[in-house]
């Protein structure tokens, strides 16, 4: 397998997981956060140069509607991260402290409430690539034949990850930090550290499988029409 893009998904992992550490703010401390924050935003600075041919051939080709959806959530997902970047530099504490405004406490409800999305958005971006993730997993793991046995116990995972997915999505209270609300309900990091980051990749497992089925559907509805 081309190892450019075995390194390309090895530093897509990091950068995921930066992101997820970055939710646990009352864990590490504000120092641990930002070094993180400000890592994952570097390597998607990486990300980006090696998908600039993608960003190239926008302007280009007319495109089905599955394209223009992927098109609209990249575009989003930059956007996104825009906001979380401008908004990390008007906060900051520590590596950017003398940027901090004095009043923002906006910016803060934006990059906390922002962030939220962006886990939602960025587990879609990974649901529209999971043929391609699924295909190298595979061929990592030597899988060359159908089984219907072992598809069935991955459906069934997936099932499970979705189900719990709704469950954590209560347990972290994500409604309120979607809607940009102030809660004092911090996630108890005293009680538990593996409870948060396991709700919190069981609501990215959620979009990932909604996503990736959707667009089964999706494909499939036309093959049929055709
Ligand atoms: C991966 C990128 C980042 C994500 C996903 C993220 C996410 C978050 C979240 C969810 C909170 C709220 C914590 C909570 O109330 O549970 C928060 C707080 C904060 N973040 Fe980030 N952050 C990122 C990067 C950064 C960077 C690069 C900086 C600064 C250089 C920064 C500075 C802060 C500060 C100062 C707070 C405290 C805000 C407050 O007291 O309300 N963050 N961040
Ligand atoms: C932590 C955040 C992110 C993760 C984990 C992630 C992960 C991935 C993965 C696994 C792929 C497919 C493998 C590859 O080609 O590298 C991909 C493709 C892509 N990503 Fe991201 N990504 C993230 C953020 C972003 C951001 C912020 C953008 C900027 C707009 C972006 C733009 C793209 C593009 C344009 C593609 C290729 C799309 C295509 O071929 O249809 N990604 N990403």
């Amino acid at each position: 397998m081309n190892p450019v893009f075995l390194l390309r998904l090895a530093l897509d992992g990091v950068a995921a997981g930066l992101l997820l550490f970055a939710f646990s703010y009352y864990w590490q401390g504000n120092a641990a956060h930002e070094v993180a924050g400000l890592s994952m935003f570097m390597l998607l600075m990486v990300h980006g140069a090696f998908h600039r041919r993608w960003f190239a051939g926008l302007a280009k080709a007319p495109r089905a509607r599955r394209g223009k959806f992927n098109i609209a959530l990249t575009l989003l997902l930059l956007t996104g991260m825009l906001v979380l970047l401008a908004t990390s530099l008007v906060i900051s504490e520590t590596v950017f402290a003398g940027l901090r405004w004095d009043d923002d406490f906006t910016a803060r409800r934006l990059h906390a409430g922002g962030a939220y999305w962006l886990l939602l958005v960025v587990a879609i971006h990974l649901g529209l690539r999971w043929p391609l993730l699924m295909a190298t997993a595979s061929r990592l793991f030597g899988i060359t034949q159908p089984n219907r046995a072992r598809t069935a116990v991955l459906r069934s995972i997936t099932l499970g990850i979705a189900v719990q997915g709704l469950i954590s999505a209560q347990a972290l209270n994500l409604r309120d930090k979607l809607l940009f609300q102030m809660s004092l309900d911090w996630w108890d990091f005293g009680a538990s550290v593996a409870g948060f980051f396991g709700h919190c990749l069981a609501v990215a497992g959620l979009c990932i499988a909604v996503t990736h089925y959707a667009m089964r559907g999706l494909r499939h509805g036309q093959r049929m029409a055709a």
